[in-house]
C-alpha cells in the first residue's frame, strides 16, 4: 500500500485528560480504515487530528503531495500538515479533504444538488457548473430523481447518500467519516456504508471511518481498535 496520509506518535491532551497517548496509523489510496473502540476512547479525536481539525500537542500529520510552507515540495512527496497556518490548513482540507458525519451537515434550505456543488463552488466553479457536476453523483448513490428535494424531504439513509456525494465532489484524497451510520437503522446503515466504501475506493480516495458497529466496521479494509488513546488492536481485514 502506498500511503496518501500518515500520522506520527500523536499525542492531544485536554487538561488532564490524554485522548492520544502516541498513535501511529497510517491510510493509503483506496484504502479503508475503520476505527473503533468504547466511548471516550479517542476515536473522534485520532480522526480530527487526522483532518487538521484538531491539532496535535505532540508527534507529526503527514499528508503527501502537500508543499511546505516556501512552496517546495518536502523529502519523497510527503509534508506535514499540523503545523500549518489556519488558512492553509482549511484551505487543504477543502480540496484533498470530504467529511461525512452523523448526521445534521446538509443545508436544510438548499436542494439536495446545491449541497453537493457547495463544495465545488467554494473551490471557484461556476454554480451552473457545479451543480451540473454535482448531479452527476445522483445515479451512482441511488439518488436518481431527488435531485431538488431539500435534506428535510429526504429520509435518513438519502440525507447520509447526498452527504457522501456532497464529500466526493471535489474528488478529495481521503474522506473522513465519524459514525456515518450513527443515526440509522442496522439495514440503511449497511447500505450507507457500502456505498461509501465502494465508491470511495472508485474514486481512488483513502477512507477513515469512526464506528462503534463492528458489521458497519466489516466493510473497511483494516480495523483499528483505540483504547484510552492508544491502539490497542488492529487488524487486516479482506472483504468482498
Ligand atoms: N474538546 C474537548 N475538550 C475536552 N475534552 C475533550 C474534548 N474532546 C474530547 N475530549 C475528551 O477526550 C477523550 C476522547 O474523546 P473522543 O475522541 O471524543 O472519544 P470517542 O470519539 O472515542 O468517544 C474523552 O475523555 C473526551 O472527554
Ligand atoms: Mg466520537
Amino acid at each position: 500500500m502506498s500511503a496518501v496520509l500518515a500520522g506520527v506518535g500523536l499525542i492531544k491532551k485536554y487538561g488532564s485528560t490524554t485522548a492520544l497517548a502516541g498513535v501511529d496509523v497510517e491510510v493509503g489510496a483506496c484504502d479503508s480504515l475503520a476505527i473503533m473502540g468504547p466511548s471516550g476512547s479517542g476515536k473522534s479525536t485520532l480522526l480530527h487530528t487526522l483532518a487538521g481539525i484538531v491539532r496535535p500537542d505532540g508527534g507529526q500529520v503527514l499528508l503527501r503531495g502537500e508543499r511546505s510552507e516556501m512552496g517546495v515540495p518536502p523529502a519523497e512527496g510527503w509534508g506535514r500538515i499540523d503545523d500549518l497556518g489556519e488558512n492553509r490548513l482549511s484551505a487543504l482540507r477543502r480540496k484533498r479533504f470530504g467529511f461525512v458525519f452523523q448526521s445534521g451537515q446538509l443545508l436544510p434550505e438548499l436542494p439536495a444538488e446545491e449541497n453537493v456543488a457547495l463544495p465545488l463552488m467554494l473551490e471557484g466553479l461556476p454554480r451552473a457548473q457545479a451543480v451540473e457536476r454535482a448531479r452527476r453523483w445522483f445515479a451512482p448513490l441511488g439518488l436518481d430523481g431527488l435531485e431538488r428535494r431539500r435534506p428535510g424531504q429526504l429520509s435518513g439513509g438519502q440525507a447520509q447518500r447526498v452527504a457522501i456525494a456532497r464529500a466526493l465532489a471535489v474528488a478529495p484524497d481521503v474522506v473522513f467519516a465519524d459514525e456515518p451510520t450513527g443515526a440509522l437503522d442496522q439495514a440503511t446503515g449497511t447500505e450507507v456504508v457500502r456505498l461509501l466504501t465502494s465508491v470511495t475506493r472508485e474514486q481512488g480516495a483513502a477512507l477513515v471511518m469512526v464506528t462503534h458497529d463492528a458489521e458497519v466496521a466489516a466493510h473497511c479494509d483494516r480495523i483499528l481498535q483505540v483504547r484510552d488513546g492508544r491502539i490497542s488492536n488492529y487488524s487486516q481485514f479482506t472483504v468482498s
